[in-house]
């Protein structure tokens, strides 16, 4: 099927809800990589809330199941969009759609998000590491021989959970301005990304200083990341032993909201670190359900006008970057 064809057929589906130009939906949201774990829950409780929700997935055909599993669950109000948050194509269709369909975004959660690593899943299991060991830090060492960072799984890492996020944002901004109470944006990160976490002190540094923090800035971190992930010297150089990508692509993430908080004054732009969740992105280790790894991304999406901006969550409490 080609772009055109699947636009249309998304559009009909709209039409048949008779959704298009309907009044009684007063917020319009997009998450992204919402066919599975915390991002379908946020959709489904986005829904339940009264939004209208456009669940996307960068596979069609599980993105098209989990609306089945919303819509036989009884709510309506949501409809199903294709989107691979790397792929500039499949956001240019995005932003068309929501563009026809209804004009204006109030919500952005961009939630879609990779590990960056190749798993040894039984292995992993074998070691049956207690979630606040995990959390800490301190099994770092512990998971060297079942969890592998190869360059290939890193830079996709950063495609998805920096570039796919940033590039899905700067496409709809335009329809997010359209917002008449300002629109909410929702950055899923990680606790992974917290500054303390970060080993090479100049990288840190730079971060945490939001005066002089630019997107250009941002990016000559990556680079120097991906410089010394192809040299082999990541750990040589500073940068965090575990999940290195996962890890840097979140501090980014991070940083570039509280940038586009700034530039962005009339709108809510947060991020938040779900919680350890029992999800596929973890292996399953996470101790929380989707339920509650949700309850962080829906109340900032559903902040309201004066509510807080340019700020990092845990969960639902304000943290430290
Ligand atoms: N679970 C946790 O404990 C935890 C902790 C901290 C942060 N997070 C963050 O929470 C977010 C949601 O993760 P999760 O725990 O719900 O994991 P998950 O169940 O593995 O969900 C990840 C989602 O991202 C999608 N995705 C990956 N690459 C994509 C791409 N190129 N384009 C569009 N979608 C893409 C996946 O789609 P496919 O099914 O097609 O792969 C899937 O829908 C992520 O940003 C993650 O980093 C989770």
């Amino acid at each position: 099927m080609t772009n055109r064809e699947r636009d249309s057929l998304y559009s009909q589906e709209v039409a048949n809800m008779g959704i298009t130009g309907n009044k009684e939906f007063e917020r319009y949201a997009v998450v992204t990589g919402a066919n599975k774990g915390i991002g379908l829950e946020t959709v489904r409780q986005l829904a339940m809330s009264g939004v209208m929700v456009v669940l996307t997935a960068r596979n069609e055909k599980r993105g098209t199941e989990a609306l089945a599993s919303l819509h036989e669950s009884g709510l309506s109000n949501v409809v199903f969009h294709q989107l691979d948050v790397q792929n500039p194509d499949s956001i240019a269709s995005l932003v068309e759609f929501v563009k026809t369909q209804f004009g204006r975004l109030d919500i952005l959660v961009n939630n879609a998000g990779a590990s960056g690593v190749i798993v040894d899943e039984d292995g992993l299991r074998a070691l049956n590491i207690d979630p606040a060991l995990w959390l800490s830090g301190k099994a770092t060492n512990l998971v060297q021989n079942v969890i592998k960072t190869t360059n290939e799984k890193a830079e996709e890492c950063l495609n998805i959970n920096y570039y796919g996020c940033k590039n899905v944002t700067e496409a709809l901004l335009p329809l997010l301005q359209l917002s008449i109470s300002g629109a909410n944006i929702v950055n899923v990160s990680s606790l992974r990304g917290e500054l303390w976490r970060i080993p090479k002190e100049q990288v840190r540094k730079e971060l945490e200083d939001i005066d002089t923090l630019t997107e250009e800035k941002i990016d000559r971190i990556l680079e120097s990341f991906v410089h010394d992930l192809r040299q082999n010297a990541l750990e040589a150089n500073g940068w965090q032993k575990m999940l290195p990508a996962y890890s840097i692509s979140k501090a980014t993430l991070n940083a570039y909201t509280r940038v586009l908080a700034k530039k962005y004054p009339n709108m809510r732009i947060n991020c938040v670190h779900p919680g350890y969740v029992n999800t596929d992105i973890n292996w399953h280790t996470g101790p929380l359900t989707v339920e509650e790894g949700a309850q962080g991304s829906v109340m900032l999406a559903l902040l309201p006008e004066g509510g807080p901006t340019g700020c990092y969550f845990d969960r639902t409490q304000v943290a430290e970057f």
